[in-house]
């Protein structure tokens, strides 16, 4: 099937999930075009992994229907297998396997010919960095390492198209942006990538495409530069002390309503303004603040980015302002 010249890889129409009365998933409808890093892009409970498990057939749909390759997820669930693979958001890392054992045991599961299955070990140890050490065992490896280790495994089978749940959670910078790099690497070869995230910065700099979704539903769909640039207005953030808390409100009723401002959300410590006009805008808003007698501690303006979208289409964070930990 073709979309304005792009071939679509996944159609997804209506899935809906509901577990023991939760519903997990709502309706959701979106298509992922060949060749392309495509992100889910939620908080915690928003119902990404859901909607990745029905795409891989390990979770039934009670609504709706998807196409993967062409082949209905439900019923040509073994067709479909055989043309994915799947990162999971844990694997199982075994205490005494090394990673290269891991690989080849795998490769048992999948029935590959030995051979064959060694030749292509070594070529994806190679693509993820992994090859000085896949013969030390796997619970020896750092959270990086474990992350490639799991990489290689979603690649054994030669996937046409990826599925990566949440690839770079609770690692550190610099292994986040490694794992990045093979998700592009891959993508060169021709595969399909998708994949959930948490992560703004991720989505933004990682996919080609996203939906974002919270509540089990979509929310929005596009590029993270359409989306960006469909939020319409730049943002001007305005941080109080921490004194000064009370009057957030006070300041928020004092720009409504008033020319250049948009739309104002507020934090705890402070909130955000789009506007039309910066230039504009910022007198407007400063003498705003004199009039609700705030304190300013922080002015700063910028381009809308992708949580300014998130905050604008969801009415919250995506996550805390200052979470706990990462894991
Ligand atoms: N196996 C399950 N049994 C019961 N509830 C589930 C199950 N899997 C997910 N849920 C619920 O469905 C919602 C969406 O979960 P999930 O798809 O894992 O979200 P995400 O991956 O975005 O964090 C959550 O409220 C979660 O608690
Ligand atoms: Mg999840």
């Amino acid at each position: 099937m073709e979309v304005i010249g792009r071939t679509v890889a996944i159609e997804a129409s209506g899935l809906g999930k509901v577990y023991d009365g939760v519903t997990a998933i709502d309706g959701l409808s979106f298509q992922v075009f060949a060749g392309e890093i495509f992100g889910l892009l939620g908080p915690n409970g928003a119902g990404k992994s859901t909607t990745l498990r029905i795409l891989i057939t390990i979770v039934r749909p009670d609504a709706g229907h998807a196409t993967v390759l062409g082949h209905d997820v439900v019923r040509e669930a073994d067709r479909v297998r055989h043309l994915i693979g799947y990162v999971p958001q844990e694997r199982a890392i075994d205490r005494f396997l090394t990673g290269r054992e891991h690989l080849l045991l795998l490769g048992d599961l999948y029935h590959l010919p030995k051979s064959e299955t060694r030749k292509r070990i070594a070529e994806i140890l190679r693509l993820v960095d992994l090859e000085e050490q896949a013969d030390r065992p796997a619970r020896t490896y750092s959270g990086g390492m474990k992350r490639k280790l799991d990489l290689a495994c979603g690649l054994l089978p030669n996937p046409k198209i990826l599925f990566l749940d949440e690839p770079t959670l609770g690692l550190d910078v610099q292994s986040r942006l490694r794992i990045w790099d093979y998700v592009r690497r891959l993508r060169e070869r021709g595969i399909t990538i998708v994949m959930t995230t948490n992560y703004l910065d991720e989505a933004d700099r990682l996919c080609d495409r996203l939906a974002i979704i919270d509540g089990g539903r979509i929310k929005a769909l596009g590029s993270p530069n359409e989306l960006k640039a469909g939020l319409g207005g730049d943002i001007i953030s305005l941080t109080v002390g921490a004194s000064e808390t009370a009057c957030v409100d006070r300041l928020a009723s004092e720009l409504k309503g008033l020319p250049f401002v948009r739309a104002i959300s507020t934090k705890q410590n402070g909130l955000d303004i789009r506007v039309e006009s910066p230039e504009k805008a910022l007198p407007v808003v400063l003498e705003a603040a004199n009039r609700a007698a705030c304190r300013l501690e922080f002015i700063d303006y910028h381009r809308p980015r992708l949580d300014d979208v998130f905050v604008a289409l969801t009415g919250h964070a995506i996550r805390e302002e200052f979470p706990k930990t990462d894991e």
